[in-house]
C-alpha cells in the first residue's frame, strides 16, 4: 500500500485526504499539520507548512511514497523545489511555476504575451504616478499589490480617497513587503472557478465552482478567504467552459512550458463572464479553498492515480467526475475575516453529516474554534436546491456560541 503525506492544514488539505482515503492503493496518509478533521483519516505530524527542511526530514522519514501540497505559502516556501531535488515524488509547483500567483506581474505579463483574456493593465512602483493615473480613470479603481497577501491584496478603489489609502497602504507603507501595483481595468459579470490538473501541457479539468468571497448575505462586508462555494453553475454554458478550457487553461499550460516552468499541480483560474467574453481576474497555483471542499467530493477516479501521475509528469486516464452537484456553507467565528476568538467549544449533533473541518482542534477531549473560517457543512444532490438544503440542514446541527455563515449561498443559481 502506498504512503502519503499531505501539506496544510485547512478545509482544502482535509478534502484532500478525503479523496486519497477512498483510494484502494493508499494505506498511511500523514498530514503536516492537519486539523482535528483530518485527524479522524490521517496521522497529523506538527510540522509547520513552510518548514522545507523539517518536511523532507519527514517524508523521508515516514517513507512516504507521494507527497501533496496544499497551501501557496508551502509552494513560495520552494517545498517543491526541495523534494524534487533529494528525489522525493511530490504534487504541486515549483517556485518558477508558483509565480503564476505570486507575483499579479509575472501573470499579468505572460497573460499579455500569450494573448490570454484578461483586464489591462499597468504596473507602478511610485506612489505619486499610481495616484495620477488613478486620478484621471473613471473609478471604481482596481489596485492590486503584486505578491503573496493572502487575499487582502486587492482593493476595489470606489473614489479617490479610498484610492489614495490604499495605494498608500501598497507604496508607501509597504504593508505586505517590497511595493509594486498593478492597476487594471474594472471588469463586471459573475465570477467563476475552473481548477484543472496540470501536467506540462496535458491538462485535466474539474467540475466548475463558484466561492462567495464577502462575509456577508448579499456579497457585503469584507473579502474573505471564501463563506461558501457550489458547484453546477447553470450561468456557464459548455461553450463558456469550453472556451476558458481551450483559450485560457490550456494556452496557459502551454505558455509555462514554453516559458521554462511547466506547471505541475493544479492550476487555478479566477474567471468573469464579463459582456466581452470570459477574461481572467487572477491564477492560483494550487487548489482554491473552499471550492476544492466542493469539488473534490465529485472525484470518482483513483486521486492517487492522478495525484502520481501529474507529480511524475506521465500520462493518466482522463479522471471521472459525478454529475452531482456539491455546496458548502462556511462557518467562520465572529469577529472573522478581523480578530477573532479560539478556543470555543463545538458540539455537532449529527455524527454522519458531511462537515469539512478548516480550523480546528480538539482541547481536553473537545472540538474547539482553532481558526477564522471553522468549519463547513456540505450538502450534495441532483439539483443545487437539494444540495443546499442538506448543507443549511447540517448548519443547524452545528452548536457553538460564537460562529456565523451566509445564508444565500448559490444566490446567483437560484434567484429568478
Ligand atoms: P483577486 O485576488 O485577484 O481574485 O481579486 C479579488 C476579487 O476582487 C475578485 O474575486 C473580484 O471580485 C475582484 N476583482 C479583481 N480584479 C477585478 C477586476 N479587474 N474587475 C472587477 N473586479 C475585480
Ligand atoms: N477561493 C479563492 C482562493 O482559493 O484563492
Amino acid at each position: 500500500m502506498k504512503k502519503v503525506l499531505v501539506i496544510g492544514s485547512g478545509g482544502r488539505e482535509h478534502a484532500i485526504v478525503g479523496i486519497l482515503r477512498r483510494s484502494p492503493q493508499v494505506g498511511e496518509i500523514y498530514c503536516a499539520p492537519g486539523n482535528a478533521g483530518i485527524a479522524s483519516m490521517a496521522e497529523c505530524v506538527p510540522v509547520k507548512d513552510t518548514d522545507v527542511t523539517a518536511l523532507v526530514a519527514l517524508a523521508r522519514e515516514k517513507q512516504v511514497d507521494l507527497t501533496v501540497v496544499g497551501p501557496e505559502a508551502a509552494l513560495s516556501a520552494g517545498v517543491v523545489d526541495a523534494f524534487r531535488a533529494e528525489g522525493l515524488k511530490i504534487f504541486g509547483h515549483t517556485v518558477a511555476a508558483t509565480r503564476i500567483e505570486s507575483s499579479k506581474e509575472f501573470a499579468k505579463l505572460l497573460m499579455t504575451k500569450y494573448r490570454i483574456p484578461t483586464a489591462a493593465y499597468t504596473t507602478f512602483t511610485s506612489y505619486d504616478e499610481a495616484l495620477t493615473f488613478v486620478a484621471a480613470r473613471p473609478f471604481p479603481a482596481v489596485l492590486k499589490y503584486d505578491g503573496l497577501a493572502a487575499g487582502k491584496g486587492v482593493v476595489i478603489a470606489e473614489n479617490l480617497s479610498e484610492a489614495q489609502d490604499a495605494l498608500s497602504d501598497m507604496l508607501i507603507d509597504a504593508r505586505f513587503g517590497e511595493g509594486k501595483v498593478v492597476v487594471e481595468d474594472f471588469l463586471s459579470g459573475p465570477e467563476f472557478s475552473f481548477m484543472c490538473f496540470v501536467n506540462g501541457h496535458k491538462i485535466y479539468p474539474m467540475p466548475l465552482s463558484q466561492d462567495h468571497k464577502r462575509a456577508l448575505d448579499g456579497d457585503k462586508g469584507p473579502n474573505t478567504g471564501g463563506m461558501g462555494a457550489y458547484t453546477g453553475l447553470p450561468f456557464i454554458t459548455d461553450e463558456d467552459r469550453r472556451f476558458a478550457l481551450k483559450e485560457i487553461l490550456q494556452k496557459t499550460a502551454d505558455a509555462m512550458c514554453a516559458e521554462g516552468c511547466p506547471l505541475t499541480g493544479v492550476l487555478y483560474g479566477g474567471l468573469m463572464k464579463t459582456p466581452d467574453g470570459i477574461k481572467v481576474i487572477e491564477f492560483n497555483s494550487r487548489f482554491g479553498d473552499p471550492e476544492t471542499e466542493v469539488v473534490l467530493p465529485l472525484l470518482e477516479s483513483d486521486a492517487y492515480e492522478i495525484f502520481e501521475a501529474v507529480a511524475c509528469g506521465t500520462e493518466c486516464p482522463e479522471p471521472k467526475w459525478s454529475d452531482d452537484v456539491t455546496l458548502g456553507v462556511v462557518m467562520a467565528s465572529e469577529g472573522y475575516p478581523g480578530t477573532y476568538r479560539k478556543g470555543i467549544p463545538i458540539s455537532l449533533q449529527d455524527r454522519q453529516m458531511q462537515l469539512i473541518h478548516m480550523g480546528t482542534s480538539v482541547r481536553d477531549g473537545q472540538l474547539v474554534t482553532a481558526g477564522g473560517r471553522v468549519l463547513m457543512c456540505i450538502g450534495r444532490g441532483k439539483t443545487v436546491e437539494i444540495a443546499r438544503r442538506m448543507a443549511y440542514d447540517s448548519v443547524s446541527k452545528v452548536k457553538c456560541s460564537s460562529l456565523y455563515y451566509r445564508k444565500d449561498i448559490a444566490w446567483q443559481a437560484l434567484k429568478k
